[in-house]
């Protein structure tokens, strides 16, 4: 325990599905885990939550069981293999699905609770920009963008930065180019962060400041490797060979701890 040092909240958004939020989620609360940082991964996809697959994990309680009453936090919580915390959440359940006023103060209370307890949450929220997901964006300090190259995922990341900008003012956040050209991914990584930021600069930003920051904290290269990690329930830092994008993972964690003061 650090005194009364709260827990730096990252939300990990995406706009379009598949992009590998879930995949990088759990990879980056390993890698973190390692560096000494007591992390805590949340699963905020509600209704079709999947950390716990990914992790091989089989919960016996979600976070649907704490709101409903049925379970304490602490009956919930599973501490992983490799010495970080998942709060699991239940898939195929409709309740929650919607941002209720129960909700919202539920989550608010369960955060407060947990706070004092980790160095660093991490929401692996659902695709989309619903507001379940926006609202897990607002409880959070900061925003980590994933994107692919593709213009879908460009699009929907623009239109989803664009709603926090205008609904929410928020206007910093941290970027990570998934799915790069593995001959040259921090080539990848460059270009598409400044093809987003032009298309922000032009649509969002205008001439009224304060101006959207965004920030590449890193690429993750194209890898059979990931694939073959999620079929086997794994973790990249376990998987043998060591896979070519693992030390990407642990670049983009340190990254991402610079930025958390
Ligand atoms: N860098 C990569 N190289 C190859 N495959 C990848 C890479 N990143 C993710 N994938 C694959 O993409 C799939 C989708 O990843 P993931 O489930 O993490 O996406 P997501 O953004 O969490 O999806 P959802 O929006 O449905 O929650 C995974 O099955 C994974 O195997
Ligand atoms: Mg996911």
């Amino acid at each position: 325990m650090t005194g009364d040092k709260k827990a730096r909240r990252i939300a990990v958004i995406s706009g379009k599905g598949g992009v590998g939020k879930t995949v990088i989620t759990a990879n980056l609360a390993a890698a973190l885990a390692a560096s000494g940082q007591r992390v805590l991964v949340l699963d905020a996809d509600l209704g079709l939550a999947n950390l716990d697959i990914i992790l091989g994990l089989d919960p016996k309680h979600t976070l649907q069981d704490i709101f409903r009453g049925d379970c304490r936090t602490e009956d919930a919580l599973i501490r992983t293999a490799k010495g970080f915390d998942l709060l699991p959440a239940g898939s195929g359940l409709q309740e929650n699905t919607v941002l209720s006023r129960n909700l919202a103060d539920g989550l608010e209370a369960l955060l407060a609770e947990l706070d004092e307890r980790y160095d660093i949450m991490l929401f692996d929220a659902g695709a989309g920009m619903g507001d379940v997901v926006l609202f897990f964006a607002t409880l959070a300090h900061q925003i980590l963008v994933v994107v692919t190259p593709e213009p879908t995922s460009l699009m929907d990341a623009y239109a989803t930065i664009k709603v926090l900008r205008q609904l929410y003012e928020r206007d910093r956040f941290l970027l990570v180019v998934n799915q790069a050209n593995p001959e040259r991914p921090h080539e990848t990584g460059t270009s598409v962060a400044r093809h987003l930021q032009g298309v922000i600069s032009k649509f969002i930003d205008e001439s009224k400041p304060p101006f959207v920051n965004l920030e590449l904290i890193g690429s993750l290269p194209r890898d059979p490797a990931i694939p073959r990690s999620v079929r086997n329930r794994q973790l990249l830092l376990d998987a043998q060979p060591p896979p070519a994008s693992a030390p990407f993972v642990s670049t983009i964690a340190d990254s991402l701890r610079t930025r958390m003061t």
